[in-house]
């Protein structure tokens, strides 16, 4: 339906082991069969503990990877658990999910995100920032001013913004199978790249992906809406079947 780039994301979440690179591989298979995605682009951001694992698996096929989060700190140091973005691109990720709703919960600012994102740029990774608001925020009027917010706070005016990809996710509408109504999702997409011109004072639009709750279904009701460069899928990504068909019911 169009010719533009298309980026689907599969956000795994805490979810799968060796065993789950059957999904992956299926997807695979069928990306690399059928010229008509040719203008997508898939991208599946596992846990870390696969990454390396599913790299050397994948080497001569298509789908990239990515990584879901990543310690600030560019070098090594005392930070138990933690992993920093320099590793991560070691172990093979090409991408990083950034200031997903699920860890800003659990504490992460803006001030943080943004040093996370700094570590990432330089370790090469291509940064996927999530945004987005709460119920109470949205029904207090508050979306918009909060994404403009987030995109300053988040990002280093200086830096490499072309490697910065956002994704918008209203929280309310992830792992819920609600959906924000398509027209919203089009005004507040169009308004998150004008916001993002404006701040960074620049004239190359960022790409914005969606995401919360998209699946086979919904996926017909966004896929007209243009300024949507792709999406940023959990539940759905779980399962080849699934993920699938979100591609072919958007190129319907
Ligand atoms: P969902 O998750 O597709 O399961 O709503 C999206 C996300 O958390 O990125």
């Amino acid at each position: 339906m169009t010719n533009k780039l298309k980026y689907f994301v599969g956000n795994w979440k805490m979810f799968g082991d060796f065993s789950s690179f059957k999904i992956i591989n299926k997807i695979n298979n069928f990306y690399s069969q059928n010229k008509t995605f040719i203008n997508s682009k898939i991208i599946f951001c596992v846990p870390n503990t696969l990454i390396y694992f599913f790299k050397q698996k994948l080497k001569y096929n298509s789908i990239l990877l990515g990584a879901q989060n990543c310690h600030h700190r560019q070098h090594y140091g005392p930070f138990t658990g933690s992993v920093n973005a320099k590793m991560l691109k070691k172990t093979g990720a090409d991408y990083i999910i950034l200031g997903h709703s699920e860890n800003r919960a659990s504490g992460e600012s803006d001030k943080l995100i943004k040093m996370k994102v700094e570590s990432a740029l330089k370790s090469n990774l291509t940064v996927i920032l999530c945004i987005g608001e709460t119920l109470l925020e949205k029904n207090k009027g508050k979306t918009l001013s909060l994404l403009k917010k987030q995109i300053r706070g988040s990002i280093n005016k200086n830096k490499n913004l072309s490697k910065i990809i956002l994704a918008y996710e209203p929280i309310w509408s992830i792992g819920t199978n609600k959906m924000l109504d398509p027209k919203e999702i089009q005004k507040i997409i169009k308004y998150i790249k004008s916001s993002f011109l404006k701040i960074f004072r620049t004239r190359k639009e960022p790409i914005v992906l969606y995401g919360g709750s998209v699946n086979g279904k919904n996926i017909e009701l966004i896929s007209p809406i243009s300024e949507i460069d792709g999406f940023l899928i959990g539940g759905a990504s779980q399962s080849s079947k699934k993920f699938i068909d979100i591609i072919k019911n958007y190129y319907k």
